[in-house]
């Protein structure tokens, strides 16, 4: 069996490590027929692939400050300290909390129950994801389930409280029902803090039984809610992206069948979503994270929600009966099939269906009546062999039948190339597959070496989504991988190669998206915050680029002919932005030296004042951070040219948007 772990291993073995030697590049001429549109880029070309890994929504995303906050976790008070107390000593003098099981609640199991015999020394904290990240002035909302079995608290104190426990913010609340009753109270933060934590103390002594105690800021992502971060969703916004790939990867399809990610699970009232352990808790020994657990506050409609949000196509991808093969590859027989299936065909219904069905009405239940127009949905994560045929088939056959229309996405295994991939691929070629999802994590040099990957495919074959790649700085997934500008500036080189066949390539996306600087298990990631900021990386400066300028129509720009695939060390590509009125070229120098390009442009007249934005650091180890997020980020000025002609010097390791406005 194959772990995960074992491909960082092997990667190194292999000689993975490559420093990239580069050499100098000079004159390149170049010739580009704006006239000639060789076929369409899809809206859905830059888009966004997103799981639920190092801290990606519990943690990070999703806007909650409370780790485990309805006792739900294996261990029910994981996350919750009591200070004076120890509910494993039975040392209970001040107070001591301890979970109890609901009768009869299969979703929301535990509820955590609170004897205070001394209110002056009992208090429970919360350090939430790795401390709480609070700004001076900012307002929260701490909202409270809870109920008095007998009488004698008078008061929950809840406080936001610094490393040394001085207050940031307070407030109270007086329960008043023996019956569960949710409290909510407001909080102003009085200074910032990156690791606060949250303070529960009480007046008075007796018991109280809590659940769902949740504190989230108010100002969210169009201030929904008990939303999402803002930052890091203006992040994602940034990237103007084409499609919302969710949710996942591995975590889609579990490492075992049990853990897969049910989509049903993740709808309706967030209390009532069943929380289920986080794949990547455990999965790299050297990156554990036991306190990883998935709340589903962000769920399916979140997702369809935030898909709207950032105008780009929502793609959901299904389990399709197989755990993870990295892990125990546990199989669905062929003969049970039918309900994973139909989680597929409600899926539909719960994003397109009128609101008189079953789903369409929970999803107008949950505020959204008019549908998501879904269009995309994928079957399996990346998985592989005859098993994965054998049940994409079933789900092909049962999803077009429903719904002709929908677009079907397949994949072809873990890997860019080898056995997995080459069975996969002729077995999707042979079913007619729409769309084939490939996944690339390899060395900068694979990807300066593989622009023209797709330059002699077979265009009457599926067509390619690009759905996980990264340029790995050392091995696939070792810890030690940076968000270098080496990396980046392959992965533009490789991106040209990309466009360049936008007639096949209609989808694409970098993977993984985003990452606690403290809540990590895999690197590199397009983005990382901690509880207070976030900043894109090189590599996310890159994707912002070709997804600002994507254009609607490719062209062809050549070299002799030829396409421009690293010839003097130089990779390009073009495309019309017919809305706008402007063609745009990209040009990637990976030689250290400048090089002067010019390029002959025949079709239409340009207008003389053009944009160059571009994208350049000379120190190949270059990283962004929370500290200096900018040190690699695009520069815009101003260019002249002649009509039908740009001659410009790019300086070296450079990725460069040429932006000319045609007459
Ligand atoms: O992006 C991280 C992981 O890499 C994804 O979950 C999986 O699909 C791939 O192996």
């Amino acid at each position: 069996m194959f772990r995960l772990q074992d491909l960082i291993k092997s990667a190194i073995g292999a000689g993975f490590m490559t420093a990239g030697v580069l050499t100098s590049a000079q004159d390149v001429q170049l010739q580009l027929n704006a006239s000639n549109e060789v076929s369409e880029v899809q809206p859905t070309m830059y888009g966004i692939f997103f799981e639920d890994i190092n801290f990606a929504a519990d943690g990070g995303l999703y806007a909650e400050m409370i780790k485990n906050r309805s006792f739900e976790f294996l261990d029910p008070l994981m996350g919750w300290e009591q200070p004076n107390s120890d509910r494993h000593s039975y040392n209970s003098d001040s107070g001591i909390a301890v979970p109890v099981r609901y009768e009869g609640a299969p979703t929301n199991r535990n509820y955590c129950r609170v004897t205070v015999n001394n209110a002056a020394g009992y208090s429970m904290i919360n350090n939430g994801f790795r401390g709480m990240g609070v700004k001076q002035g900012a307002e929260y909302r701490l909202s409270v389930d809870a109920a008095l079995p007998e009488r004698g608290i008078t008061g929950i104190i809840v406080e936001l409280v610094d490393s040394e426990n001085k207050v940031l913010a307070e407030s109270k609340i007086t329960p008043n029902s023996a019956e569960w009753k949710t409290y909510e109270v407001m909080f102003t933060a009085n200074r910032t803090e990156e690791k606060a934590k949250f303070s529960i103390r009480f007046e008075g002594t007796g018991v109280i039984d809590l659940d769902m105690i949740s504190l989230f800021p108010t100002d969210t992502w169009k201030g929904r809610k008990n939303g999402l971060r803002k930052d890091i969703v203006e992040l994602l916004d940034g990237l103007n992206p084409g499609f919302l790939r969710f949710p996942g990867g591995c975590i889609v399809e579990g490492r075992t069948l049990e853990q897969r990610y049910q989509w049903k699970k993740t709808v309706g009232p967030v209390e009532d979503r069943e929380i289920l352990i986080n794949r990547w808790n455990t999965e790299f020994s050297h990156r554990l994270t036991p306190d990883y657990f998935q709340s589903f506050g962000i769920g399916f409609f979140e997702y369809f929600q935030l898909s709207e949000d950032l105008g780009a196509e929502p793609l959901p991808i299904l389990s399709c009966g197989m755990a993870c093969q990295f892990n125990t590859g546990e199989l669905v027989p062929m003969d049970e099939l039918d309900p994973y299936v139909q989680d597929a065909l409600d899926l539909i219904e719960f994003a397109n269906g009128a609101i008189t069905t079953t789903w369409g009405k929970i999803r107008n239940d949950m505020g959204h009546p008019e549908p998501f127009d879904l269009k995309y949905i994928g079957v399996g994560n990346e998985q592989w062999g005859p098993d994965y045929i054998d049940r994409y088939k079933v789900f092909a056959k049962a999803i077009k039948a429903a719904y002709p229309e929908m677009i079907i996405v397949s994949g072809s295994g873990p890997f860019p190339d080898g056995d997995f991939f080459e069975y996969g691929m002729e077995e999707l070629k042979k079913l007619d597959a729409e769309i084939v999802d490939e996944h690339y994590y390899r060395s900068p040099q694979w990807f300066r070496e593989n622009a023209d990957r797709y330059d002699s495919y077979d265009r009457n074959g599926p067509k390619i989504f690009a759905g996980e790649y990264a340029a790995q700085s050392v091995a696939i997934a070792s810890p030690e991988n940076k968000n270098n500008w080496e990396c980046a500036l392959a992965e533009a080189a490789f991106m040209t190669g990309l466009e360049r066949n936008a007639d096949v390539v209609h989808l694409t996306s970098y993977a993984p998206l985003m990452a606690h600087v403290e809540g990590w298990q895999w690197t590199p990631d397009l983005l990382w915050f901690d509880n207070l900021r976030s900043y894109g990386t090189p590599n996310y400066y890159v994707q912002k680029l070709f997804g600002m300028n994507s254009g609607d129509k490719l062209l062809k720009i050549t070299k002799g002919g030829e396409a421009v695939i690293g010839q003097q060390e130089i990779y390009a590509s073009a495309v019309k932005d017919t809305r706008a009125g402007e063609i745009i070229i990209k040009l990637v120098n990976t030689a250290s030296n400048k090089s002067t390009v010019s390029i002959d442009i025949s079709g239409n007249k340009v207008k003389r004042k053009a944009t160059l934005v571009k994208l350049v650091a000379t120190d190949l180890s270059a990283e962004n951070s929370l500290d200096d997020p900018m040190h690699v980020s695009p520069v815009t000025q101003e260019i002249k040219t002649g009509s039908d002609k740009v001659e410009i010097e790019l300086e070296g390791q450079s990725l460069n948007v040429i932006k000319l406005s045609y007459r």
